[in-house]
């Protein structure tokens, strides 16, 4: 199994309970959509697939269990694109900001160069390589955080609403982005059209829990259950 979680409940530091023993197996190269209104725990639950939460239960990816110990590792492997690339670029240049993982991982300079180039250009954002983030339209902005991901080489995309406050045109380049990866996909969102254009599989939350799950099609096609929780 590629991703593995069993067990995982989580509660934030303010008490509030956010997961609720979440089990969920992921195999490789599928794509799986989290489908939940707001404050179902979507992003409770991304956040833990690379340890920037900590929660009770257990975590494996590619049968490595996520551990202090293996952490860095793992993080390695698992690649989360948020959902505002704000919280994703800081640095002053569009370059700076798709280099800073692989000169993290110790790359002499010219595989550095070489891989800022290769992800840049898998985007559609070479030609901004010089300019900085901040004065980037949100879509391009999203790519540059897709960029800056790829360049870390992860063998596991994770998406935090992919398609929120893209235009029409950019939601459809974002499909076709996520449709045309051959890595395993995990994308959490609302928005149940989009799931269903996505992935395969699909697995709706509530409340911190997972209250279905099934063949996207099928299940996005159940109105009854999709109304019954908020969507
Ligand atoms: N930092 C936090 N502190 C306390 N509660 C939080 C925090 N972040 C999120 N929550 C709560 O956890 C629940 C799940 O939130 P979240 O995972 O962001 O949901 P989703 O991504 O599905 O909209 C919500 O009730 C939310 O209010
Ligand atoms: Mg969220």
């Amino acid at each position: 199994m590629h991703i593995a979680v069993n067990g995982l409940n989580y509660s934030y530091p303010d008490g509030h309970k956010a997961l609720h023993d979440i089990s969920l197996n992921v195999s490789r190269g599928e794509k799986v959509a989290l489908v939940g209104s707001n404050g179902a725990g979507k992003s409770t639950l991304l956040l833990h697939l690379n340890g920037i939460l900590r929660g009770d239960g257990n975590i494996t990816i590619e049968g490595v269990e996520l551990r202090d110990d293996t952490i860095n590792a793992i993080r390695k492997k698992v690649g989360i694109i948020f959902q505002d690339p704000n919280d994703q670029l800081f640095c002053p240049t569009v370059r700076d900001d798709v280099a800073f993982g692989p000169e993290h991982f110790g790359l002499d300079a010219s595989s550095v160069d070489e891989i800022v180039a290769r992800s840049l250009s898998h985007v559609a954002m070479g030609h901004a390589a010089n300019r900085a983030a901040h004065h980037l339209s949100l879509g391009e902005r999203k790519r540059v955080s897709i960029a800056a991901v790829l360049a870390c080489a992860p063998e596991i995309l994770i998406f935090d609403e992919p398609a929120a406050m893209l235009d029409p045109r950019r939601k459809r380049e974002m499909i076709s982005f996520i449709k045309g990866s051959n890595r395993t996909v995990i994308i959490a969102t609302h928005d149940p059209d989009f799931a269903v254009q996505t992935t395969s599989r699909c697995v709706i939350m509530d409340r911190g829990r997972i209250v279905a799950e099934g063949d996207s099609k099928s299940i996005l096609n159940d109105s009854e259950l999709l109304s019954s929780h908020g969507l």
